[in-house]
């Protein structure tokens, strides 16, 4: 209760929690001249990040000023993780230091949950390995719950590398505890095993998938996880799974195309489509430092111990 480091810790009541009490964020600071809440004033969020990140490090960044609290920032270039550092002594001297908050971003799959062991703070996974980010999730529902209302019976189509993708596994986890029915299309090359263990259903039929579909979530290609050629050529890949206008106008008429990124713009997702009328992209990365903001407060101020 502690700890997000996992969107499948996450019951209902909690998730809900957490979203709502992202609008309530949202709406405080609406129309404020100055953008910042006193809430977490005299307390320290370190973002220790060992593996690179745009929005996740800055929005958490921004999350935390603002909310007052301390930041402090941690990438492992530059660090003395370089001179071979381990992850247990770099909590150590996080520890030494008051941490109240670790935001940890990791190759290693598991890395927040063995943190969590190591320091007094509230460790929040910011994405590990192959294994969850569960405030991208998170922010996908408060996204969705924005467009479609409640998400009971919503069916969410997530499509691509799902067997690299951290966000597919939190994104189905937390979709489905909200009532979602997720549909995972991918090559059967980029399908993780176990997935039938996974709330969600698996298809191999692109179009038949996104036909009536109240959201689609493209995810990125993640070349620099796969070590050999088990993966359809670029073309390929874009002609069998990327999403175009003519798969886009499958969808239902009000639904949503959303993307985590980084995208592969081209690859998984045609620019048209990124950058037409249905894409929540931008707002994704927007409602981002909203529900970021939520998980700090919620978990900062002990009022998450009784949702989980
Ligand atoms: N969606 C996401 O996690 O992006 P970054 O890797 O840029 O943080």
């Amino acid at each position: 209760p502690r700890h997000l480091l996992s969107a499948g810790d996450l019951t209902r009541g909690s998730a809900e929690l957490i979203l709502d009490t992202a609008e309530r964020i949202d709406q405080a600071m609406a129309g404020r001249e100055v953008r910042k809440l006193p809430t977490l004033r005299g307390r320290t969020v370190v973002n220790l990040f060992f593996e690179d990140s745009t929005r996740t490090r800055i929005s958490f960044e921004l999350a935390a000023k603002r909310l007052s609290a301390d930041v402090i920032n941690f990438s492992a270039k530059g660090s003395s993780v370089s001179k071979g550092e381990s992850l247990k002594d770099t909590a150590w001297t996080l520890q030494a230091m008051g941490a109240d908050a670790v935001v940890c971003r990791h190759s290693a799959s598991g890395a927040p949950q063995q943190l969590s062991g190591w320091v007094d703070g509230h460790v929040i996974n910011a994405g590990d390995g192959t294994h969850e980010h569960p405030t991208q999730a998170l922010l996908d529902a408060f996204t969705l719950r924005r467009h479609l209302g409640r998400l009971d019976g919503r069916r969410i189509v997530v499509v691509g590398d799902v067997l690299h993708s951290r966000v597919a596994r939190s994104n189905v986890l937390l979709l489905s505890t909200l009532g979602a029915q997720v549909t995972l299309v991918a090559p059967p090359t980029l399908v993780p095993v176990g997935v039938d263990a996974w709330p969600a259903q698996v298809s191999y039929d692109l179009d038949g998938a996104l036909t009536g579909a109240d959201a689609v979530m493209m995810l990125r290609v993640q070349r620099e996880r796969m070590s050999g050629a088990f993966f359809p050529t670029e073309r390929e890949y874009s002609r069998g799974y990327g999403l175009d206008e003519r798969r886009r106008a499958l969808l239902a008429d009000d639904a949503i195309v959303m993307h985590p990124g980084p995208m592969n713009r081209g690859m998984e997702i045609t620019p048209g489509v990124a950058d037409g009328v249905n894409s929540v992209i931008v707002e994704q990365v927007a409602n981002g430092v909203t529900v970021r903001m939520a998980v700090l407060y919620l978990l900062l101020s002990g009022e998450m111990d009784g949702g989980l």
